[in-house]
């Protein structure tokens, strides 16, 4: 299975790692373009390439972590986005630091709109970059990845990565309803727990 991400900051690169560390093959992906990525692709091994957005997009499993006032720009143009699943690490969090207004819908299912026919599972986003970088398993447990969505194949696919990675999954439900529960500004964004052994 490869993993491709479509934004290495802070979140893209702890992720990437956790990827390598787990023996996935990676493709990584940013907005100034694959010659940038090259000593960063160095350091992450060989199972790590640089390639385009499409590139990063035609992977097995895409990892969106763009800011929110970007991912309608990195998604623009790209392909065909039937059944593929996508891991939306997001939050709508504008420039000036507010949170971006959504309607009544969820985050996730704005992603979900860029991303059309894509099987979207939010995940990581309720963690800090330098958390999900840490050791998950630490000696009380292991540290709790909450995820959402609504399509049970790519769930389990999401569920089986984050386990891998070493965490400790924690499945909310859909995207209206666990998403919303683990979007930045409500009750479980920002809890760093460890699942007892
Ligand atoms: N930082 C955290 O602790 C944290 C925790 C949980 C969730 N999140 C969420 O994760 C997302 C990413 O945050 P971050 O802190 O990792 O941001 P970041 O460090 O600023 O990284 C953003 C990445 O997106 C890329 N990008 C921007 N525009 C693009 C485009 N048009 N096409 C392709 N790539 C593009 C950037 O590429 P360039 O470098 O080439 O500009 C960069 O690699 C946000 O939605 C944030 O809310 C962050």
């Amino acid at each position: 299975m490869t993993i491709g991400f479509i934004g290495v900051g802070l979140i893209g690169r702890a992720l990437a790692e956790k990827s390598v560390r787990a023996g996935y093959q990676v493709v990584v992906s940013n907005k100034r373009g694959p010659d940038s990525l090259a000593s960063y692709v160095r350091e992450l091994g060989p199972l790590a390439s640089a390639g385009t957005v499409a590139a990063a997009a035609a992977a097995d499993v895409v990892f969106l972590a763009v800011r929110w006032p970007h991912l309608e720009e990195a998604l623009h143009g790209l392909p065909d986005w039937q059944g593929r699943i996508v891991v939306d690490t997001n939050n709508p969090i504008s420039p000036d630091g507010t949170y971006a207004e959504l309607g009544n819908k969820t985050s996730s299912e704005v992603v979900a709109a860029l991303v059309p026919g894509a099987r979207v599972v939010k995940a990581f986003n309720s963690l800090l970059s330098a958390w999900i970088g840490d050791e998950p398993r630490q000696p009380a447990g292991k540290r709790v990845v909450f995820m959402s969505g609504d399509d049970a194949g790519a769930k389990n696919t999401v569920k089986s990565l984050i386990a891998a990675f070493g965490f400790a999954p924690v499945d909310l439900g859909s995207l209206a309803e666990g998403g919303k529960m683990q979007q930045a500004g409500h009750p479980l964004a920002l809890l760093n727990l460890l699942l007892t052994n």
